[in-house]
């Protein structure tokens, strides 16, 4: 770094959502550069509903670099941008947008990555044959088959209030693997992995569930975090899982991925994930 260079602006990143006061970005993006040594500002910006692409603009204005999208602006960001990643589009959502120097702006997806490394670093699970239920079909759900498809499960069964459209994401996701769409009711026999995606967990509500879809060894992981265990997580304890997870692992891996995306280098997750969990309140 010359002398002149010590002084250049640190490039511009941010969040943008609505609400967005609660997004814990801000303080995972600040420990990951402070861990790598970037020299970067981050930013939680409260957007308008209608206002996504304006945001985007005055942000670029400012010589921004890079944004994460949060809800209800994936959609909005994946019309926006002018390229998308295979993930993205896949998604239909985009939650990180790099602005590359000629002003183009490039649309990620890395919350199913997020999920995948969460799964298989943190918590030491393998994906590969496994026998998968997905809770949930809308954009939370749609952004992580792909990425569980990349690791090679058995099967990914897709349980929805609306069976409608778990129909519809397993025809759009069948050329990625063995994929079935169900009624809560309807499902039967044991899992290996249970994913919550629904946003039941948000207003404190659990999916009609079946007795019988969990034994000692399935994995029940809610995509939410809270500082308590969500009403799926005590669902699952009381079927009988050993291992309960919320998605903390999941927001902070996301965080990583879209960090290494804009900064080409990575992150260390894990003192992030125990820094907000001491936070929580939590274990
Ligand atoms: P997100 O971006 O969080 O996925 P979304 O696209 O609105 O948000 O999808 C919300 C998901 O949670 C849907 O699968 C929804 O079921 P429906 O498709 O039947 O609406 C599900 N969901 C929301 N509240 C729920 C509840 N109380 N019980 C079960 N599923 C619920």
């Amino acid at each position: 770094m010359g002398l002149l260079d010590f002084d250049a602006k640190p490039d511009g990143y941010g969040v943008m959502g609505n609400p967005i006061s609660h997004s814990r970005s801000p303080q995972i993006h600040a420990q990951f550069a402070q861990q790598t040594n970037q020299r970067i500002t981050y930013e939680a910006i409260l957007v308008d509903l209608g206002g996504f692409e304006n945001g985007v603009g005055n942000f670029q204005g400012n010589d921004g670099k890079g944004l994460n999208v949060t809800v209800p602006f994936k959609e909005d960001a994946f019309r926006l941008v002018d390229e998308l990643s295979l993930r993205a589009k896949r998604a239909e959502a985009v939650n990180t947008i790099k602005i590359n120097d000629d002003g183009s702006l490039l649309g990620e997806n890395t919350d199913g990555v997020g999920l995948v490394r969460d799964l298989s670093n943190n918590l030491n699970f393998s994906l590969k044959g496994k026998n998968i239920l997905v809770l949930g079909a809308g954009g939370a759900v749609r952004g992580v088959l792909a990425p569980l498809f990349e690791h090679q499960p058995s099967k990914i069964t897709v349980a929805n209030r609306t069976v409608s459209k778990a129909e519809s994401l397993a025809l759009s996701f069948g050329d990625l693997g063995e994929i079935s769409a169900s009624a809560f009711e309807h499902l039967s026999g044991a899992f290996d992995l249970i994913i919550n995606g629904t946003a039941a967990s948000l207003a404190g509500e659990l999916p009609p569930l079946p007795d019988g879809l969990v034994t000692s060894a399935t994995l029940c992981y809610d995509m939410m975090y809270a500082a308590k265990p969500t009403p799926f997580m005590e669902w699952g304890s009381a079927q009988g899982a050993e291992c309960v997870s919320d998605g903390l692992g999941m927001l902070v891996e996301q965080a990583a991925e879209s960090f290494k995306i804009w900064r080409g280098v990575e992150p260390e997750t894990g003192p992030v994930i125990k820094q907000i969990r001491t936070e929580l309140g939590g274990g």
